[in-house]
């Protein structure tokens, strides 16, 4: 791949989703986008990007990004992260403080950049262990990602066995077993998550206040101004009481002023108080 390829590359996938490909990722680039230049018969790199420029429908580009994306994940990925958060609804379940359908209990968490699930679905399976209550509440997940394989793949709910390497024997017994080889998610955990294809650089058709997003690991792909805009943004559909988590390389204090570290990788919107302290 020439300079210039991988620089309209570049280019692209930064309009459309933000990403930041550093030179290191040239050689995943090629790998990556080759078998769609196959697929299309095209002669090469340039040949494609003249492509999408000017003939690609959105399906092209959605194929390009998707190629480009890295979905890596797991369950219980950052375990301190479900268990800080399941204290917080603990502290919900005993006051709750904020109304939603029917009069119930209103939760609403959001997993920004779920990848293939297994993100909400640890969010869904161990709140719902633990506070059974839940199921009479008016709790919804929503789980969002650019890529659409991976929301696909998501959405049926079924994951090879090997996923569960490694968990410990209570947390595997929160899975069902499906066909050979395969586990699945419980129907009660699936019914709360809602997958929608999402695009966090464009305007977000949501409605707030969430008591929790997870957005981790998916600004280190972003460059430092994109990532701000991001947790900016975040922090407004964020409720005055709910929590940001963030990956374990993310540094939010360094592109955004308005919130406060409360534990690892664990923030809350800063408050006037916070603002007041800091200018006196
Ligand atoms: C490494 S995965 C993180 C998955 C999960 N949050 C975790 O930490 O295990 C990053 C995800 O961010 C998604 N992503 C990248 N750019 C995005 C964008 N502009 N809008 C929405 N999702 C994006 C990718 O498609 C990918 O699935």
């Amino acid at each position: 791949m020439s300079e210039r390829e991988f620089s309209r590359i570049r280019e692209r996938v930064y309009r459309i989703a933000g990403i930041s490909l550093s030179d290191a990722k040239r050689t995943l680039v090629v790998s990556r986008l080759s078998k769609i230049v196959r697929a299309l018969g095209l002669s090469g790199f340039d040949a494609y990007i003249d492509y999408l420029e000017m003939r690609g429908r959105p399906e092209d580009d959605q194929d390009f990004v998707n190629a480009l994306t890295t979905n890596l994940t797991r369950f219980f990925r950052e375990d301190h992260h479900f268990e800080h958060l399941s204290s917080f609804v603990g502290t919900l379940i005993s006051k709750p403080r904020r109304m939603g359908k029917g009069g119930r209990p209103r939760l609403r968490i959001w997993s920004a950049g779920c990848s293939t699930g297994q993100e909400p679905y640890t969010i869904a399976l161990s709140l719902l262990a633990a506070y059974p209550e839940l199921k009479r509440w008016d709790f919804r997940i929503l789980a969002t990602d650019i890529d659409s394989n991976v929301i696909s793949r998501a959405a049926t709910g079924i994951y090879p066995a090997g996923e569960l390497n490694g968990l410990s024997a209570q947390r595997t017994m929160l899975f069902e077993k499906a066909g050979p080889g395969e586990i699945r998610i419980p129907q009660e955990a699936r019914e709360l998550v809602a997958f929608k294809l999402l695009n966090l650089i464009e305007p977000w058709p949501v409605s707030g206040p969430f008591d929790a997003i997870f957005c981790r690991n998916v600004a280190i792909y972003f460059d430092k101004p994109t990532q701000g805009m991001l947790f900016d943004r975040l922090g407004q559909v964020l409720a005055p009481d709910g929590f940001l988590y963030i990956g374990h390389s993310e540094n939010l204090q360094a592109v955004s002023k308005g919130y406060r570290l409360v534990g690892k990788t664990i923030y809350q919107r800063k408050t006037d108080s916070d603002t007041r302290d800091a200018a006196a």
